[in-house]
């Protein structure tokens, strides 16, 4: 559609009227595009609301209301008697990295589950393949062992041990396709011995507590404080398996303390129970020391998890398990019956990437990148709401807000989304029952750029003040 009046520049904008998103959303999302992509230059003069309205066939008071949100953001400058244009300040440093919107409509997507696919290490990987092919046996060709190729669980055995502090035995560990893969594993085998009541943590993973749904296992919440789970809580349950995330909870960032991680090792012994670490991110801190896996305390009663989903990608598809020595056999043949094993080929990738110090080194480039991106994120908050303080910061990929108490999270991701901007309600985290807690998003930065961070946090802070300056006219 094109915009013509007689000192109009012409503008294309595409506008679905089939799509439920207002006229106004997406007139303003088309906008901020084009500035984002450089399509509308800064300084460049913009068409009369008048003219446009007319060209796009929408009343005049929509691309009002349109242009005074954009002004509100930073993007346009409206000067009486010339007209609106494109804010200076939206020039983009000239190596500025390609945005990439991650669905149609949103321009920035805080997803917390997303790590830097960009950052992938492909020429890596692609020798690693190389070398894989040139030397795996063509044993490791034929339907494979249950638990995993030798050679990889060797290299994951000595990965554990020297960068998680895991007590781990290549004859203890399971490979799967990812830490959900794995835990379906392993927590069907731990109902059928009898353990029929679960614990996780509230707030925490939602995709576990769909696995145990999905698997028809009762769980209960457990509510997380500033020390991590608390344990005292957890023996009032009468459940014996718990999943924990005690390098960096999931999503608060709070690390189980010593004193804990003691209270439930003693809690797994009282029960006959057992404890699911998922060790998700920890290879990602900034800003305090590494902490070790809780599995290292009781190799017997700790089941440690792991994946390359954070460390690499989630498209790898590769996790595994070290498991204690009485349930080895009991998870091998819960395996054989079901996938049976995973690609050789996957497998000795893997574990030439890992032996020759391929993942150390992506894993010291990423943390660079993470930092940053964390960091871009931490100021962009200080900058645009700096009445809130981020919290869970100093290690993973994602970031936990609480909001101003009066406001309601789903309005605010609603308003968000709307202005192309997708943040996460941690009432999303939180299986039912739990107490009441304050309101809060998750924001995940694996994938936001620095300057996708400071367009997004602005746009929040926009909808959040208007969220709640709606709610206190309400009242
Ligand atoms: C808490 C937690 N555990 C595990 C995973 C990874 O799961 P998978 O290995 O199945 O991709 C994620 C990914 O977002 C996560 O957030």
């Amino acid at each position: 559609m094109t915009a013509k009046g007689s000192t109009s520049p012409d503008l294309l904008l595409m506008l679905d009227r089939s799509r439920p998103r207002s006229l106004r959303v997406q007139i303003e999302a088309e906008l901020r595009r084009a500035i984002r992509a450089g399509r509308l230059q800064p300084g460049s003069a913009l068409p009369s609301t008048r003219a446009l309205a007319v060209d796009l066939g929408v009343t005049r008071g929509v691309v009002v209301d349109a242009y005074d949100q954009l002004t509100a953001e930073g993007y346009l400058l409206s000067r009486p008697g010339s007209g609106t244009v494109v804010s200076p300040a939206t020039a983009r440093p000239a190596s500025s990295p390609p945005t990439v919107p991650a669905d149609a409509g949103v321009d920035v997507d805080f997803y917390a589950g997303e790590s830097d696919l960009d950052g992938f290490p492909r020429s890596a990987w692609a020798r690693a393949t190389r070398t894989a092919l040139q030397t795996m046996p063509t044993s490791e060709l034929a339907y494979g062992h249950v638990q995993g190729i030798p050679s990889l669980r060797h290299e994951l055995a000595d990965y554990l041990g020297r960068v998680r502090g895991v007590d781990a035995a290549p004859e203890h560990i399971l490979v799967g396709h990812g830490f959900n893969h794995v835990f379906g594993l392993v927590s069907r085998v731990l109902r059928d011995s009898g353990r029929t009541i679960f614990a996780v943590e509230d707030p925490g993973y939602d995709r576990a507590r769909a696995g145990l749904e999905s698997l028809g296992i009762a769980y209960r919440g457990v509510d997380v404080d500033d020390n991590g789970l608390v344990v005292d809580q957890l023996r009032a349950t009468g459940a014996r398996v718990v999943v924990v995330t005690p390098a960096h909870q999931h999503p608060t960032g709070v690390v189980l303390t010593p004193e804990r991680r003691h209270e439930l090792v003693d809690w797994a012994q009282s029960v006959d129970g057992y404890v699911i670490e998922d060790d998700y991110d920890a290879e990602y801190r900034y800003d305090r020391r590494p902490v070790g896996a809780v599995q290292g305390l009781a190799p017997d009663r700790v089941i440690h998890a792991g994946t390359t989903s954070k460390a690499l990608a989630p498209g790898v598809r590769l996790g595994w398990l070290v498991l204690p020595p009485a349930l080895v056999d009991r998870v091998a043949d819960h395996r054989r019956t079901t996938d049976g094993s995973t690609s050789g080929i996957l497998q000795a990738t893997f574990a030439s990437f890992l032996g020759n110090g391929d993942l150390d080194r992506h894993l010291r480039r990423m943390r660079r990148v993470y930092r940053q991106r964390r960091d871009g994120l931490v100021a962009a908050l200080a900058r645009w709401l700096p009445e809130l303080t981020p919290s869970g910061a100093a290690a993973g990929l994602h970031v936990l807000v609480r909001l101003p108490p009066q406001a309601d999270e789903s309005e605010v991701v609603d308003r968000t989304l709307a202005a192309g901007v997708r943040v996460y309600p941690l009432a999303q985290y939180r299986p039912p029952h739990g107490r009441p807690l304050p309101p809060a998003l998750v924001l995940g930065y694996g994938s936001v750029t620095p300057q996708q961070s400071d367009h997004g946090v602005r746009v929040l802070a926009t909808t959040l003040e208007e969220a709640l300056r709606t709610r206190s006219g309400r009242r």
